[in-house]
């Protein structure tokens, strides 16, 4: 998926972000920065120590990790969900980097026959982590081989064909399941009630950002004072993943465009200024479908269906990766009827708000 400014072809615009400059297109949905899987590995936390934020979840993991190790007993299987970028893979590792075990990474789609996840649960040795990502993709046959094993350390795997079929139970050594999720309300009830900690990954502040941010800068060799983290933590969505993409931006930006010592505030505003992101951390994208809203369904509501032609993003694409921080920043609201753009919407785009139907003309 690539964010780009034909996203805007078939869309009225009258908003005042019309004379936002020519933007190169940005992905939000990437998950690795700029595909460099070095600096990747470099910046991902492997402590509790490095992982910035989240704290009242870190309170709870490290004294569930703690009892498990007095208990001498696995930890509970764990689900993590939130919204992209926001660091459950990054916890994962991070856990069994604290406990000294090793983890087994994998993600629903790829457990697709029953001999995947089989396969991989008979691989693991006792104390391991499974992760599985996207685990509200697992299919039906999958989770039922997956309950036995959560609950009991057992499989059961089935010999024979029709008459003469046996069924075998077969141990697992005891393990932890991690899963992780962008859509904790799709996984199936039997399953989200076979982990002991369910957690919902919070967006992060901008002091939590700024020192991400401040820490990617020590790891790519580069000065950033605080003004100018401050400047790109508040362009980062409230996502670590964006921050560090971002920063990379900036150092890029600094290097090629000043001496590329320091990230000043100034720098680091006309990096992003340069990627069409503005003073909230809107990219094209976020703004068209504003505008969409505002522009032709007079503020709304309306369907995410409609919303997804209209800019030529899936459905999927609009729910999980523009709608939460459009929805945390109060710029849209969701209705049974569909979503509706605020009055802050209407404000950061500068369109005026009437009550008859939601805009009418600039805003001044
Ligand atoms: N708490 C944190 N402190 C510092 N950096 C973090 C933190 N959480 C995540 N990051 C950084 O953000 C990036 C994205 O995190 P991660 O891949 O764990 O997100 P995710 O929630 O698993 O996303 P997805 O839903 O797309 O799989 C990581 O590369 C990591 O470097
Ligand atoms: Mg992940």
């Amino acid at each position: 998926m690539i964010i780009s400014d034909d996203n805007n072809k078939n869309i009225k615009n009258k908003g005042a972000s019309n004379d936002a400059p020519k933007c190169k297109s940005q992905d939000l949905e990437a998950k690795e920065v700029d595909f460099d899987k070095t600096y990747e590995k470099n910046i991902r936390p492997k402590t509790f120590e490095e992982y910035i934020g989240q704290s009242a979840l870190r309170d709870t993991l490290k004294i569930t990790i703690e009892a498990s190790k007095k208990r001498n007993v696995p930890l509970d299987h764990l689900l993590f969900y939130g919204p992209p970028g926001l660091g459950k893979t990054t916890l994962a590792g991070v856990i069994a980097n604290e406990i000294g075990v090793n983890i087994k990474i994998t993600s629903a789609p790829s457990l697709e026959r029953p001999r995947d996840i089989i396969g991989i649960l008979m691989s693991l040795k006792g104390g391991e982590i499974l992760f599985i990502d996207e685990i509200h993709r697992l299919n039906k046959v999958a989770e039922e081989i997956l309950y036995p094993a959560m609950e009991d350390f057992f499989i059961d795997l089935t010999t024979g064909k029709s008459q003469s079929v046996k069924t075998m139970r077969v141990p697992v050594p005891k393990f932890t399941l991690i899963g992780a999720t962008t859509k904790a309300g799709a996984l199936s009830g039997p399953l989200r009630d076979r982990f002991g900690i369910i957690h919902r990954l919070e967006f992060y502040t901008i002091d939590e950002l700024a020192q991400v941010i401040k820490r990617s800068a020590k790891i790519l060799n580069i000065k950033i004072d605080d003004e100018g983290a401050k400047e790109i933590a508040s362009r980062s969505r409230a996502t670590p993943r964006i921050a560090n993409r971002l920063i990379k931006r900036s150092a890029d930006y600094a290097l090629v465009k000043f001496d590329g010592k320091i990230i000043t505030k100034q720098i680091a505003k006309e990096a992003l200024d340069s990627l069409c992101i503005d003073n909230l951390g809107l990219v094209t994208t976020d703004r068209a479908l504003l505008e969409l809203i505002i522009n032709n369904y007079d503020g709304g509501p309306v369907g995410v269906e409609t919303l997804s032609v209209a800019l030529g993003e899936d459905v999927r694409t609009i729910e999980d990766v523009y709608e939460p921080f459009l929805l945390q920043k109060g710029l849209i609201a969701r209705t049974n009827r569909g979503r509706r753009a605020t009055k802050l919407a209407y404000k950061h785009l500068g369109i005026r708000y009437t009550e008859q139907n939601g805009q009418m003309g600039l805003f001044d």
